[in-house]
Parts: structure tokens; C-alpha cells; sequence
């Protein structure tokens, strides 16, 4: 951090996710938004004008010169992520990145070392994980008080059409560097490794049914979990009425939420099997005070972290488990079998994503 009380906060690409950390910086009140760049300067500028004004730069180096940030979010599509994040890093910059962290798990390693080096923090906003239900609902499981889990199911049942593709850096491998099933079911994905932890197995299949893109419009895929539970996950961009579901049954309760991109108290349901002791039930119970899931909560907490000087909270952990889990879904359709956690310690399969897609 430099010299004055409030911690100096820029943004890198200023599109659609952009504004929601610009609102989050106007709530946190000792974070002033200083400055702002995008390769469109017409956007940054229209960006600035919405969000009290900050400088606007002409790209990252320009940015980290002009405008010395402590804390640089990158708002830019996942394949510019590396290398800008290891130029905030040199510059001193901590970085808040956002999802997917890097279109491989090769880049996300460079990157969590850039970091290391520089002695800074990489802070990837996964924010589906952030929010007072799923603190309550990891702590349960954690403790084993819902009992072992068991089976469970992480669907991501979206609808995105050609607009949504007009984009120039999506539905390409080279540029997207995936599918949806890394671009928007990896919220989900992530939320639910959250929740159940280490995996030991993946497979997946990938389908292109209806959107003229490289890559596909459905994927399945199964994942174990050291825990032994099974998961399967269905992701989709061509569902009527959207949905983002999990659920997870355990031996003393089902978990269930549905919602679409963030979650309240009132999403989740926790239901006991039948027989569990309803006093054990009632410490179930998710807490009184709400704090929901999205942006504000997840950068609130790793703001806080930064003006401490410490480490990142814990709901910052494990950055790259979902990406871990896409990559071996994608392994899996080429090689035709499951792929263990084990094997990603290839460097040979840490690279960029990319699977067969079946057209039926
Ligand atoms: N967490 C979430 O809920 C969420 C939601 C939407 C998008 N995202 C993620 O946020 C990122 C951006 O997505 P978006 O929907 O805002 O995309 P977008 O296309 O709306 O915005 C990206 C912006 O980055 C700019 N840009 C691209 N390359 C640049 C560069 N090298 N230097 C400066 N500016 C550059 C573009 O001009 C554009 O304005 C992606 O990683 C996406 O997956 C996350």
C-alpha cells in the first residue's frame, strides 16, 4: 500500500463484469477507485464517467506508471490474465482476478508464483463461495454433523444466444480457451469442491447441439471425492427456464439450493433424513444475521486481508480446484477413460483446455 489512509484500487477491462466491482470499491469506503484502462478507450471512458471519475489510462503499464495501484482487478478476458498479473505483481500490486483465473492450469501456476515472488496476494473471485450459507453449511460438514456425504448433483442450466457469442473473445478455444463448463458452470463447479473438498477423479463428455461455436453447449461429467462421494454436474447454454442447482445428499440430510447467479439464506434448504433427533436438526440452522453470496462479501473479505497486510481469508483457498476438475473432464473426452487428480502432475496435461465435442 502507499503512503495515504485508503487503499488505491484499478480495474483492467471496464465490460460487463467491471461494474460490479466498481460498485463494490464505492461501498468499502477506505477503497478509492484511482484509475481505470481498457483496450476501448471510448468504454474506460464511459466506464469512469459512471464510477466517479477515476483516471483513465491507456493500457496495464500505463496504469501501474501513472496511476501506482495497491490493488489491480482484472476484468479482462481469461487470456490476458497471466501475463497482466505478473505485471501488477512487479509493480507491487496485489491482484484480484476474475474467473476463470487463467485459460490453463500452466498460466494459474505461473500466476500463483508471479505472486509469491512479488510477495503478493492473488485473489480469484470465485464469489458463489462467499456469503453467510455457505460459511454455516461448510462448517457442517466440516465438523461431519450432516454425516458423510454421499451423492450429489451440480447443474448449471443456462440460456445464452448468438448476442452473447457476437462477443470477439468468446466461442473460440484460442480465445475463450473453453466452453461454458469453464466459463459458467465452473461458479458451481467451484461452490460444490468448496463444500466437499479434495477430489480424486473426473470424467466428462462435451456436445454441440445448436450454437455455431468451437466448443460445446452441453457437457456431463462425474467427480469423485477423497470423501468417496460422487458427483455429477450437467451444464447447458441452451435451457428455457435457468437454473444453477446443487445438491447433496449426506447420511443425515439432503442440501439443496437453487438460484441463478447468487444465492440468499432463503435458496437453501436443508432436509434430515428421516429419524435424525430434531435438537440435532435445530443446530442445523442457518444463522440469523444474512450476508449473501456475490461480489461485495467476496472482495469486502479480501479487501480487509489487503489493509491488514495478512494472508488471504480461507474462503480464498484452493483458487485453481475447479479448473483442475474442468482440465480433467476435458482429459477424460480425449483420452476416453477417467483421469485421477494424480495425473495433472504432468506438465503435459496442464495446458490449455480442449475436448472432442460430439455434434449428435
Ligand atoms: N464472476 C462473475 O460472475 C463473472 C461474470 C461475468 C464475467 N466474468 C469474468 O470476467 C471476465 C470479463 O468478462 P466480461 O463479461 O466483463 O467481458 P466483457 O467482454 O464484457 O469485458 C471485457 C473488457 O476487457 C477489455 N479488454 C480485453 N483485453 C484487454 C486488454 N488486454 N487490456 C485492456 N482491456 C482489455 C475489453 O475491451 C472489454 O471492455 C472474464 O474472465 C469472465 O469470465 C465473471
Amino acid at each position: 500500500m502507499t503512503g495515504d489512509a485508503s487503499v488505491r484500487a484499478a480495474i483492467l477491462g471496464t465490460g460487463g463484469v467491471a461494474h460490479l466491482h466498481a460498485r463494490t470499491i464505492a461501498g468499502l469506503g477506505d477503497v478509492t477507485l484511482v484509475a481505470v484502462a481498457d483496450s476501448s478507450e471510448e468504454r474506460a471512458r464511459a466506464f469512469a464517467g459512471e464510477h466517479g471519475s477515476p483516471d483513465v489510462l491507456a493500457d496495464l503499464p500505463s496504469m501501474l506508471a501513472g496511476a501506482a495501484p495497491d490493488v489491480v482487478h482484472l476484468c479482462t478476458p481469461p487470456a490476458g490474465h497471466a501475463e497482466q498479473a505478473a505485471l501488477a505483481f512487479a509493480a507491487g500490486a496485489d491482484v484480484i482476478v476474475e474467473k476463470p483465473p487463467a485459460n490453463s492450469l500452466a498460466e494459474l501456476d505461473t500466476m500463483l508464483r508471479a505472486g509469491e515472488v512479488a510477495g503478493r496476494r492473488l485473489a480469484v473471485v470465485f464469489q458463489q463461495r462467499s456469503g453467510s450459507a455457505v460459511r454455516h453449511i461448510r462448517g457442517l460438514l466440516q465438523a461431519g454433523a450432516l454425516g458423510r456425504p454421499l451423492v450429489a448433483q451440480c447443474d448449471t442450466l443456462w440460456r445464452r444466444g448468438a448476442d452473447y457469442y457476437a462477443v470477439p473473445w468468446r466461442g473460440t478455444w484460442a480465445e475463450e480457451g473453453g466452453g461454458p463448463t469453464v466459463g459458467l458452470a465452473v461458479h458451481q463447479l467451484d461452490l460444490l469442491a468448496h463444500l466437499l473438498g479434495q477430489w480424486s477423479e473426473a470424467d466428462g463428455r462435451f456436445w454441440r447441439l445448436a450454437h455455431d461455436i468451437e466448443m460445446e453447449d452441453v457437457s456431463q461429467g462425474t467427480v469423485v471425492f477423497e470423501s468417496g462421494a460422487i458427483a455429477t454436474m450437467t451444464t447447458t447454454t441452451l435451457a428455457a427456464r435457468e437454473s444453477s442447482r446443487l445438491r447433496i445428499d449426506t447420511e443425515l440430510a439432503t442440501i439443496e439450493l437453487e438460484h441463478l447467479y447468487g444465492h440468499t439464506h432463503a435458496d437453501w434448504r436443508i432436509t434430515p433424513a428421516s429419524g435424525v433427533d430434531p435438537a440435532v436438526v435445530s443446530g442445523w440452522a442457518l444463522p440469523d444475521l444474512e450476508e449473501r453470496s456475490g461480489h461485495d462479501a467476496l472482495l469486502g473479505e479480501a479487501y480487509r486481508a489487503i489493509a491488514d497486510g495478512a494472508p488471504l481469508p480461507a474462503v480464498f483457498a484452493d483458487p485453481a480446484r475447479a479448473l483442475e476438475i474442468v482440465t480433467a473432464m476435458h482429459r477424460a473426452a480425449t483420452a476416453g477413460r477417467s483421469v485421477r487428480r494424480a495425473e495433472l502432475s504432468d506438465p503435459a496435461l496442464r495446458g490449455p483446455l480442449h475436448a472432442p465435442v460430439e455434434v449428435p
